[in-house]
């Protein structure tokens, strides 16, 4: 990138990103999800392996029937519904690849960041990954399409905002310079 502006406008995505945790009942247009999911294979990976899957899940039903799964793994109270959001994109990666984790991570920011460049809003749903090796929340990944060989790493929620984000302060003061 040479353009001074775009890395300006670049970096202030970065830093006025925030996680999303109401969202409206509006969907998500395919071309604009398919645009974030697709942000997700440009991610760095060890070695450049590759060997991630991302489910991207937009029918409520099948988003409600993991949340109820993950909920009741987890025991997470009646509610308990990842936010209500439009869609999920779940990533996960060859479970006996040790660096799976890592590179789920780095393409779960491409997700979040190109969310909110196109106005989406997302947050990290954790309880997917603690729960996913519980027989019932895999019965239903497997129906999702999530490999059977691989392990559920992250698991991005994304949807209109319902209501601007909390602010959260960040500490640069974990940063040394020498
Ligand atoms: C590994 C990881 C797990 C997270 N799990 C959850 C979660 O389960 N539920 C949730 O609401 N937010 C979750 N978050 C979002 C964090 O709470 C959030 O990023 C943090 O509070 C900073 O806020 P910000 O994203 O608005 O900058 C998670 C974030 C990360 C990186």
């Amino acid at each position: 990138m040479n353009d001074r502006t775009q890395a300006v406008e670049l970096i202030e995505l970065l830093r006025s990103r925030r996680s999303v945790r109401a969202f409206t009942d509006e969907p998500i247009p395919s071309e604009v999800l398919r645009m974030i999911a697709e942000t997700a294979v440009y991610a760095p990976s060890a070695m450049n392996r590759q060997c991630w899957h991302f489910s991207v899940l937009t029918k409520q039903e099948e988003i409600r029937r993991l949340a109820e799964a993950v909920r009741i793994a987890c025991g997470r109270d009646e509610g308990y519904n990842f936010y209500r959001p439009a869609a999920m994109i779940l990533s996960s990666a060859d479970r006996d690849f040790p660096m799976g984790r890592d590179d789920c991570a780095c393409a779960m920011q491409n997700i979040f960041l190109s969310a909110y460049a196109l106005g989406v809003g997302s947050v990290w749903i954790n309880q997917v990954r603690e729960s996913s090796e519980a027989p019932a929340v895999r019965e239903v990944l497997t129906a999702l399409g999530v490999p059977p060989t691989h392990a559920v790493y992250g698991a991005a929620a994304l949807g209109y905002a319902a209501k601007p984000p909390r602010v959260t302060e960040k500490n640069l003061g974990n940063i040394t310079y020498r």
